[in-house]
């Protein structure tokens, strides 16, 4: 089928190369000059595993464009993929998804069905639809076309696999014909029909992905309901967490006595200094304000954001507890990323963490496999140190926060390390190091939730 998807970032670019995967004749459009040029020259503008392989494997089956007109022409099936960034009172930006809709109304093809993949309030289908049909009004078309809402769960580090093998597929549309083609598209993912890239097996265990057909509604609301839940399961065990360091207990034990429950399950039940990235916090805040414009105050959602918050104070709270006085400390990072095996840095708790310490009149050393550049370009206001290594962010600091649990930081070369801080004091916000280990090796080890 011919494919076109407005918006070329993570989850646009995925989408696209997955749908090319499949056989699908697709072009990937987006605004971004730059990251188009990056794109035809087979290269992926964002850190994501697996991601840039795949891109030029299929390379003849994709296409990438700054044209509205030339992506959207003659295509079957429009998915938009724009970003919905939160505004200061918690509703999504919806300027990019306005821009992308007109665009697609001028150009559509007869019979095409717009796809909204961006996480968009409840009600924003019927907008899209009033928002087409003014755009072909305006250029004196009649034209057939369908809206549907195919919400986006994948996870970034994951992102390919998660589209290929995903738990399920969400279709809503109120118009059967919509969910027709969207069927025939996604075919090869619900029969698991498709061979296989040879880096990335099919799980034995997946023989079909489920397919959940909805009005529109009931699909948009899916997409922010899941992730405020997940959302909420992390505050939750950070909430316990808290408890259980007041208590003398031990918080990883607790989630898994408690996560073994198959009601419950063991997955986002790490205590830590909670979540970041793009999506949970601006997602739970648009949860709240769509639900505020039907009187509802959505507490839970709200006391989760809470409980969020203050994990990412307590780094603070916890380093002057350790050493009493923070003015002139240098602390190290390691890890800016939101979480490991991507480059995202929305949202990401070391932003937060650095300015608070900036504010405290700490100096910054830091570390991140792969985010330091995009920091770089992002974060020019905070004034920090990046470094090569893990071991270069400890030099004469005073304490070390892991923020980020990448895997190559599981295995840090401890003696080098205590060899050069000013103080041995590791504070890890993930629970992902060995306790023993460090306090063998001569260091104070504090962590979240024990
Ligand atoms: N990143 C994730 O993990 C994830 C997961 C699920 C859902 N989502 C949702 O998917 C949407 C996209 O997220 P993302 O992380 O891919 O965003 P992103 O910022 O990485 O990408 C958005 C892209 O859209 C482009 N763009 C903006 N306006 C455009 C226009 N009018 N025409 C063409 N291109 C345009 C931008 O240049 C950018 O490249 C958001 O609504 C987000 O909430 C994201």
């Amino acid at each position: 089928m011919k494919v076109s998807i407005i918006g070329t970032g993570y989850v646009g670019l995925t989408t696209g190369v997955c749908l090319a995967w499949l056989g699908h004749e697709v072009t990937c459009l987006d605004t971004d000059a730059a990251k188009i040029a990056l794109l035809r020259a087979g290269k992926s503008p964002i850190y994501e595993p697996l991601l840039e392989e795949l891109l030029r494997d299929v390379m003849p089956q994709l296409h990438f464009s700054t044209s509205h007109e030339e992506a959207i022409s003659g295509a079957e099936v429009i998915f938009i993929a724009v970003g919905t960034p939160p505004l200061p009172g918690g509703n999504p930006d919806l300027s990019y998804l306005r821009q992308a809709v007109e665009a697609a109304g001028r150009y559509l093809a007869d019979h095409a069905v717009i796809v909204n993949k961006s996480t968009v309030p409840i009600g924003s289908g019927n907008w899209v639809e009033s928002l087409v049909r003014g755009a072909l009004e305006e250029s004196g078309q009649k034209k057939h076309f369908a809206v549907a809402s195919n919400p986006e769960f994948l996870r970034e580090g994951t992102a390919i696999f998660d589209t290929l093998y995903p738990d399920r597929v969400v279709i809503g549309s109120d118009e059967p014909r919509a969910l027709d083609t969207l069927y025939r598209l996604y075919r090869p993912v619900l029969e698991q029909s498709f061979t296989p890239p040879a880096n990335l097996p099919r799980p034995a265990s997946l023989a079909a992905v489920p397919l959940i057909a909805t009005d529109l509604a009931s699909a948009e609301l899916i997409k922010y309901a899941a992730n405020a839940f997940l959302a909420l399961k992390i505050s939750y065990i950070n909430e316990i967490g808290h408890l259980a360091e007041k208590v003398g207990a031990d918080i990883s034990q607790v989630a898994r006595g408690i996560g073994l429950d198959a009601r419950i399950g063991t997955r986002f039940l790490q205590a830590g200094l909670g979540w970041g990235g793009s999506c949970f916090g601006k997602d739970t805040a648009a949860l709240i304000s769509t639900a505020s414009e039907y009187a509802l105050p959505m507490q839970i959602v709200k006391a989760a954001r809470d409980v969020n918050q203050r994990q990412r104070d307590r780094v603070v709270e916890k380093l002057l507890q350790e050493l009493k006085i923070l003015k002139g400390r240098t602390v190290g990072l390691l890890g800016l990323a939101f979480k490991p095996d991507t480059d995202d840095l929305r949202d990401a708790p070391s932003v937060s963490i650095i300015r608070k310490l900036i504010e405290c009149d700490c100096r910054i050393r830091a570390h991140d496999p792969v985010a330091m550049e995009r920091f770089r370009a992002e974060h020019p206001d905070l004034k920090i140190t990046l470094c090569d290594s893990a071991a270069d962010v400890a030099r004469d600091a005073d304490a070390l926060v892991l923020v980020t649990d990448w895997q190559q930081y599981r295995d840090l070369p401890l003696a080098e390390i205590a060899g050069s801080m000013r103080k041995r004091l590791i504070l890890d916000g993930r629970n992902f190091l060995s306790r023993p280990q460090l306090e063998k090796a001569g260091f104070t080890y504090c962590s979240f939730g024990t």
